[in-house]
């Protein structure tokens, strides 16, 4: 008999509410925000302002490109990427249908369409297979999601992206730390775009972002866009004002800066602890009947992941329950966990299904009625990684068929 759930009045597995995601922060960050405060220097458009450009070095060495440029957030550092790769009226841009919706509303920004591609059943990202189906003349750029921080199969993307001409923008709000074939996510496409958010790995105090490349020119129109369309180009004045493009103003403040300066002084340790962590309740769920780990379905050596949350699939055919009814049932044993569903399946939104070409999404749907994330985050102590284990391991029980 499995045990009585705490959605059907039995004991919860923890009293209180594992919250979903914590940051971690203390008293680097505050010296740091104090630094800017007593300096009163607070736009980094000033002479004497050096935390975004201390920062942007710094971020640059971390994800091992030539230029980091600071955002106001991923989102803006996103439409950036795609000005700079020349993406406009008339053009298409692939995108996966399970993201954040940002990925797919920039292209409309830029002016172009946002068309879907279906997702692959084990990586659940991109399927270059797919992203090949999905290129007509009008394709310009492909943007590959390295979700939850595990990569796509970038060699293959590549080789489908060369041979028609597109640009590659990585997406890595989510992939710190993720490495695929020996290469870091965001060194391998055109572009990579970062998020500074709250939930994400690192955090500017709350909002910010990142655009990395190794390119000269697309960093100066990135830079550009990102301050009024000012130019920055190769001979421009680093104090001038001369407006060459549309650009808007998507900068980050020195007190981000400072604060997300500090958060990067302690990422290695920060993923080290992720690692730690999701490896520890993968293999606490292996062997659940009916449940997929991304992890574990990934006994990849030639890929690292940088661990954002933990992606678990309660395969539909398996369970006598819906997820939604799972994910109620988590909640209820103390385990705050966030479901897909709609919000971040792209074509369930009223403005895609209106702008973007109708897809055959088969797998993406299906992710997205089986997927949920479980909390993954550096303070996690052992007894929450256990909660997290047990907490699963009784709702599957509960509902096994
Ligand atoms: C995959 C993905 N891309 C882009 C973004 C956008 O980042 P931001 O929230 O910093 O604008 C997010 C953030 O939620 C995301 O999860």
């Amino acid at each position: 008999m499995a045990e009585e759930l705490a959605i059907d009045g039995g004991v919860p597995v923890r009293s209180d509410r594992l919250p979903f995601f914590k940051v971690t922060y203390g008293y680097p960050e505050l010296r740091g925000v104090i630094d800017v405060f007593e300096s009163g220097v607070f736009g980094s458009v000033y002479p004497d302002a050096h935390k975004v450009l201390e920062f942007e070095a710094a971020f640059a060495e971390f994800a091992g490109t030539r230029h980091a440029v600071a955002f106001s957030s991923g989102t803006t550092a996103q439409h950036a990427s795609l000005v700079a790769a020349g993406v406009g009226p008339g053009d298409e841009v692939i995108v996966p249908p399970l993201t954040f919706s940002s990925t797919a509303y920039t292209v409309l920004l830029a002016g172009a369409t946002p068309v879907f591609a279906d997702v692959d059943d084990v990586t659940i990202c991109l399927d270059p297979a797919r992203v090949e189906s999905a290129v007509t003349p009008r394709t310009r750029a492909v943007v590959p999601v390295h979700w939850f921080g595990y990569p796509v199969e970038m060699d293959e993307l590549m080789s489908v992206s060369g041979a028609h001409g597109l640009t590659v923008i990585e997406d890595c709000a989510h992939a710190y730390g993720t490495v695929y074939r020996g290469r870091k996510a965001g060194t391998i496409g055109a572009m990579a775009c970062w998020s500074l958010q709250q939930s994400k790995v690192l955090t500017a105090a709350g909002e910010g972002g990142v655009l990395t490349t190794d390119d000269d020119g697309l960093a100066a129109v990135a830079r550009s866009v990102c301050d009024h369309g000012k130019d920055k180009g190769p001979g421009a004045a680093l104090d001038g004002y001369e407006i060459v493009r549309v650009g808007n103003n998507y900068r980050l403040t020195e007190m981000q800066a400072a604060f997300a300066l500090a958060q990067l002084q302690r990422v290695d340790e920060m993923l080290a602890a992720r690692r730690a962590h999701l490896g520890y309740m993968v293999e606490g769920l292996r062997g659940v009947e009916g449940l997929r780990l991304v992890e574990g379905d990934l006994p990849r050596p030639d890929i690292e992941v940088g661990p954002s949350y933990l992606p678990v699939r309660f395969d539909e055919v398996a369970f006598t329950a819906p997820l939604d009814r799972l994910s109620d049932a988590l909640d209820a044993e103390g385990v705050q966990n966030v479901r897909i569903a709609d919000d971040e399946f792209g074509p369930s939104h009223p403005l895609f299904r209106e702008m973007s070409p109708p897809a055959d999404l088969p797998i993406a749907e299906r992710v997205r009625r089986e997927l949920t994330l479980l909390p993954l985050y550096p303070d996690m102590t052992g007894a929450d990684l256990d909660d997290v284990v047990a907490a699963v391991r009784k709702v599957a029980a509960g509902y096994a068929l």
